[in-house]
């Protein structure tokens, strides 16, 4: 399996939320996961994507948020960077339920905690948050189809 780097940067819209996703579940497919491990994937790509565009740009649709996936023979790893108003407690901002909005579930870095292997998230405020997630491709089955 040969070594593969996608960068992309995208506008704060809701729309590209999809695309991310998209992309996400064609590296996925290329690498022959499950359905399950795509769709997982796709989650945790979706969840990022949409916290930087709602909660770090507060919906302004004119800031862009950046998208590494990373993949070696051992690792998946995807990057969401946003340069928006970052996190003060990241620590309480993880917590199952916590959300600063009371419209919103607060299970966004549970599902990526839980679909992926490893979840870092860097953040400084007014100056953004880097979510950096891993996905171990050494200890996945390969799909049967
Ligand atoms: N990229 C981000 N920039 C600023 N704040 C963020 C970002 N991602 C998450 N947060 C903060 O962390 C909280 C928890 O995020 P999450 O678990 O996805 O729940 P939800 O999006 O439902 O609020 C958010 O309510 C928000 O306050
Ligand atoms: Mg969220």
């Amino acid at each position: 399996m040969k070594n593969n780097l996608l960068k992309l940067s995208l506008s704060s819209l809701a729309e590209n939320v999809g695309i991310a996703r998209m992309l996400i579940a064609s590296v996925g497919a290329q690498l022959d996961l499950s359905l399950n491990d795509i769709e997982e994937l796709k989650v945790a790509v979706s969840e990022a994507v949409s916290n930087a565009i709602i909660h770090g740009y507060g919906n302004n649709s004119d800031k862009l948020v950046y998208l590494t996936i990373e993949q070696n023979s051992e690792t998946l790893k995807i990057i969401v960077r946003d340069e928006g108003c970052g996190i003060a407690d990241v620590v309480q901002a993880m917590q199952p339920a916590f959300s600063t909005d009371p419209e919103r579930m607060g299970l966004g870095f549970v599902f990526m905690q839980s679909f992926m292997d490893d979840l870092q998230v860097e953040s400084v405020v007014n100056q953004g948050t880097t979510v950096t997630m891993i996905k171990r491709l050494d200890k996945i089955q390969p799909s049967t189809h």
